[in-house]
């Protein structure tokens, strides 16, 4: 027997990549509902290659669906994620919005699978660069006790949505045909053949020197591993030492 899923953000650079997963792993679902805001409305995906309409994503969007993928923005999880919950609907939540939420299990599989039981309603996810870094520090960890750990994360374009993957590739060309000024609208400054050191519109300097993703690594690893068992140091500004 299967379960009903909802993808909500399911033409999103993540939630695209959620459904070929399902797809992948033979996850055994029985309905499958794209939601997306209402500029999607009419289109279809295609899952298992049938193609199924998205729609737009409502408080009613949850009705007797069992396990509901958040993937459209820290906003849209604050939102609708309630609604969810009130249908019984178990919600895998994406984005940054419950992360550090105290009744929130914070789970990376590999790492803490055992917190899922703990869930409320909600299972976060940590931001992609956590999710690899735990993986890593968690082997380690177990035979030789970490103290401190200093990182430089290098993120894809992709990490900033389909918007900007779609910038990367005009703006390459553009550099490519070496054609002028290029109008950029997703990042500050050219993103083709560079390196940037924020992360545009998610990102934030803050009043300790630090970006709101270096310190998302800090905090969620710490939850992650349970107790503080890290520590970091605020003299590093190359790279997020946690
Ligand atoms: N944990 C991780 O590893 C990781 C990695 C990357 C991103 N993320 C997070 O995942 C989320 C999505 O990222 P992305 O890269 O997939 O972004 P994206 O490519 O820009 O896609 C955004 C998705 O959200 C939908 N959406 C926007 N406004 C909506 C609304 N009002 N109602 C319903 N759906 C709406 C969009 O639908 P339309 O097409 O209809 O506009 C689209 O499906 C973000 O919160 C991001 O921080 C997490």
């Amino acid at each position: 027997m299967g379960v009903n899923v909802a993808v909500v953000g399911v033409t999103g650079a993540v939630g695209t990549e959620m459904l070929r997963v399902l797809e992948r792993r033979n996850f055994p679902v029985d309905e499958i509902r794209p939601l997306a805001s209402s500029r999607s409305a009419g289109k279809n995906i295609t899952f298992h290659g049938k193609e199924i309409q998205i729609q737009t994503l409502t408080t009613d969007s949850f009705e007797g669906i069992n396990i509901g993928l958040f993937s459209a923005g820290g906003k849209i999880s604050r939102e609708f994620v309630p609604y969810a919950i009130e249908k019984n609907c178990v919600v895998v939540d994406n984005t940054s919005a419950f992360r550090m939420d105290d009744d929130v299990p914070l789970v990376v599989p590999e790492v803490n699978a055992d917190k899922i039981a703990e869930h409320k309603g909600i299972i976060a996810n940590p931001n992609c660069s956590t999710i690899q870094l735990v993986q890593v520090l968690k082997p380690i960890h177990a035979v030789a006790k970490i103290k401190r750990v200093v990182i430089s994360t290098y993120q894809a374009v992709s990490g900033a949505g389909l918007k900007a993957l779609d910038e990367l590739k005009k703006e390459t060309e553009h550099v490519l045909s070496n054609d002028g000024e290029y109008n950029r609208n997703v990042f500050p400054h050219q993103i083709a053949f560079n390196v940037l050191p924020q992360i545009p519109q998610s990102d934030a300097f803050l009043s300790n020197g630090y970006t709101e993703e270096e310190m998302k690594m800090i905090n969620e690893t710490k939850k992650n591993s349970g107790r503080q068992i890290f520590t970091y140091n605020h003299n590093h500004r190359k790279g997020t030492s946690i």
